[in-house]
Parts: C-alpha cells; structure tokens; sequence
C-alpha cells in the first residue's frame, strides 16, 4: 500500500482540505452556470434534480473519490495503477484517471474563457460603466464585449497566467491563502446580493420560478443537464477531488468532510440563483432563458442602481475571479501531478506546458462567440461541444466508472479502512449509495436521454 504523506504536499489540517476542496467545487458552476442552466430548463422540476443528483449521486461518488485520493496518495492515474494491483483488478480501471486528464483539460479551456469575462467586469464596474444601466444598457455591453475576440482574447490570458502562476507555487502554499480568506467574504457579499434583490428585484416570482415544482417543463435532455452539473459544481467525475484527497491526513473523517463540502457548495449556487432571477422578473427585456450571458447581464444592473455599487461590484467580480481561479487550479490537479510523478519533471514546469496547450485550446471557446459563431458541429458551436462533451459525457462517465470501481471491485478493507466503519446504519446507506443508487441513477439518465434524442 501507498505511503502515508503524499510526495506532492499534504493539507495542514482538516480545515485546509475542507476549504480546499470547497475552493474546487464553488466557482462559475454556481455563479455563472448554475442560473443560467436553471434558466433554459424552465426553474423548479431542474433544480429538484439537480439536488437529488447532488444528494443521491454527488455526496456517494465524491466520498469514493476522497477515498480513492486517499488510500494511493498520488496522482490520480498512478493511485488507480497502484489500487488496481493491490486489488488484483484489471488495469481497464485506470482509465479513470485518464479521462479525468482529458475532461480537466477541455473544461479548463474554456473555463479560463469565462473567468476572463468575469476578471474584465471588474474593471468595467469599477470604471462605472453600469451607473444607472437598465436590461438594455447591460444587455448591450455584454454583446459588444462578446464580439471583441482580442479583447475576450487578453482576459483568457490573463486569467489564464494567474492560475499557472499559483498551480506552479504548489496547492499547499498557492492555495491556502487564496481561500481562506476569499470564500468567507463571497459568501457575504452573495448574501448581501440577495438582499439587494429581495427588496428591489421580484423575489416571490424568483422563489416561485425556483421552487415549484412542474415536472411538464423537464425533459430527459434538462435531466442530463441536472446530472451533469452535480458532477461539475462538486468537480467530480475526474480525479480532481481525488487528487486533493490525497493530501488528506488520515485521520479525517470522510463522510461529515465531504457532507459539509456538499452543503456549502449547494448554498453558495442557490444564493446565486435568489440574487439573479428576481432582478430578471423585475427588468424590462431579460429573460431566465437568457443563456450564457445571464450573470453578466443581470448583476451590473444591481450594481449600477446601488449607492456605491460600482465599487462593491467591482468586488463582488474579484471573489467570482478568485472562486474561479480556486477551482481552475484543481482542473490541472490530476494532469500535473501525473507528468510530475511520471518524468520526475519540476512542477512549475509542467504547469506553465499545461497552461500553454489549455490556452491554445481555449481560443476555439473565444471565437465561439464571435468569427466562428455560425461554425458548427451537430448544430453546436466550439465552445457547446467543448461543453457537452465534458460535462455531459465525460464527468458522468467517469462518475459511473468511480461508483461501480468502489462499490464493487476495490477490496473492501480499504474501503473499510479509508472510511473508518465496516457496518451500521452509515455503512448501509453508504453502500446502497455507491453500489446501487448512484450507478443505477446514471445509466438511467443516459440511457433516457440517449432514447429521447434519437427516438
Ligand atoms: N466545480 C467547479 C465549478 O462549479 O465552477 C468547476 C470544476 C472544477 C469542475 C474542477 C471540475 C473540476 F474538476
């Protein structure tokens, strides 16, 4: 079995792993996308999915993956080599962490594209472009930013630069500043959103179009979706929970870690969600349905309308930079740590080789929006393949292949040992969790939505 510190670094306390992880799992997923997705999938039947996927697939498969991290201690292809042999299993397995490698690098190109957005309003807050906006003003600016490939262009690059510059500082000593401090107070300030938003947006309708339940307005497809961002707002299904849970001490229990990383980061996409969609129902001209753009049109006209607002939107843009960059680091996680393991290769080296072939890569998600907007695949532009291919293929799959890899062929000791019970009440929903209800729960969704779109 693997030592019991991993070579690459080792979180300083269960705090640290907590927040580690909870820097992975809150980022654009529950700002950016959470809404917008919500948004084109009619509201309530969506997010009801979506928290019985979190609840009932998430928190077993993301314990699976802490565990996994945990009992190899490396990267999350060699952990999976070293737990196969251990197990006497076949090495199909570790194509686990091979496609996490795969799915990392598509998600991070254009996760770097989007981030750039949000790191460019902060400077279009701040120079009070929105002072006074209504629906059309922020409709207008975030359209004219769109069709400037140079400029998305220079905001991809920038990001991009920042978070190579911290994934080379190492996770312990480049991360733990970052999110110590910078959750906290984006909490806060997303709270302090949906305050603004519950005196002067439309609340009741944004908790009606949130909460009601209308199973009318979900198809198969929105299912998909549901599952599929489960997966992606908790960054499962790819070894990058895995590769943090590696630094994890042993003595951390899992199931209450994991439970509480599940929570916050739940809390964090529903506070977007009530600071959004009342001021859609309030503006003249937006739509829930909006797409991508919904976030950056709808929380500049909050600010723009508040005393000081250029300025506490211009910090409201910083945090949903800095939870970007928090998980953006954890995307190049398994990759790195794999190359760094593999060719004993320096680590700021790998970085910054990583960075370039993401960037390059993320190129094809800045002209999606622009020059290449009319080039498609099976009617989707670069960046929507990009899009679907990880989170509604790639981050399920490998979710599946997690789930049925620890629920059946991994020895039970290391299980037993990783979790610290081996019967009880705990082990019971823990095993019907990660050996029936979430494999069952995914091939389900496939095969459904598989049948619906070609039947
Ligand atoms: N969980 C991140 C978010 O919600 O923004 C995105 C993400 C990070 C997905 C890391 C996957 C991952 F491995």
């Amino acid at each position: 079995m693997a030592d019991d510190v991993s070579r690459h670094g080792m979180w300083s306390s269960r705090l640290l792993f907590v927040l580690a992880a909870t820097g992975s799992a809150v980022g654009l997923g529950n700002i950016w996308k959470f809404p917008y997705i919500t948004g084109e999938n009619g509201g309530g039947a969506f997010v009801l999915v979506y928290l019985i996927c979190i609840a009932a697939i998430g928190i077993p498969v993301m314990m699976a993956e802490v565990l996994l991290g945990r009992a190899g201690r490396q990267s999350p292809i060699n952990t999976l080599r070293t737990l196969v042999k251990d197990t006497g299993a076949s090495s199909f397995w570790t194509v686990i962490g091979w496609m996490g490698v795969l799915a990392g690098f598509l998600i991070l190109s254009y996760y770097a594209v989007i981030a750039g957005w949000a790191v460019s309003y902060i400077f279009r807050l701040a120079g009070g472009a929105f002072a006074g906006a209504d629906g059309a003003v922020s409709t207008a600016i975030f359209g004219d930013f769109m069709a400037s490939p140079w400029e998305v262009l220079l905001w991809h690059t920038v990001f991009m630069i920042a978070t190579i510059f911290i994934v080379a500082r190492g996770v312990v000593r480049g991360l733990q500043v970052a999110v110590r401090w910078l959750m906290p107070i984006l909490l806060v300030l997303l709270l302090g959103l949906v305050g603004y938003a519950a005196i002067y947006g439309d609340f009741a309708r944004a908790l009606e179009f949130l909460f009601t339940f209308d199973a009318s307005k979900l198809s198969w497809s929105g299912t998909l979706t549901a599952m599929g961002h489960a997966f992606f707002t908790l960054s499962l299904g790819m070894g990058a929970i895995m590769a943090y849970g590696a630094y994890l001490q042993s003595n951390t229990s899992i199931s209450s870690t994991v439970i509480t990383i599940g929570t916050l980061d739940t809390a964090v996409a529903l506070a977007a969600g009530l600071a959004i969609f009342p001021i859609v129902f309030a503006v003249e001209g937006l739509v829930p349905g909006e797409g991508v753009g919904l976030m950056f049109q709808t929380l500049p006209i909050a600010f723009g309308n508040l005393p000081g607002g250029s300025i506490l939107g211009a910090l409201f843009f910083i945090l949903v930079s800095f939870a970007a960059i928090t998980s953006a680091i954890s995307l190049t996680e398994p990759a790195l740590t794999y190359l760094v393991e593999q060719y004993n290769a320096k680590r700021w080296r790998v970085a910054i080789s990583l960075g370039v072939f993401c960037w390059l890569l993320g190129i094809g998600t800045v002209l999606s929006f622009n020059t290449w907007s009319d080039a498609k695949l099976f009617g989707l532009t670069f960046f929507e393949v990009v899009d679907y291919l990880s989170y509604k293929v790639m981050l399920p799959l490998g979710g599946l292949l997690i789930a049925v890899f620890v629920g059946w062929v991994l020895a039970r000791r290391t299980v037993v040992s990783q979790l610290g019970y081996g019967d009880g009440k705990k082990w019971s929903l823990w095993e019907t969790g990660i050996a029936f209800v979430a494999p069952a729960g995914i091939v389900i969704v496939f095969v459904y939505t598989i049948v619906q779109s070609f039947g």
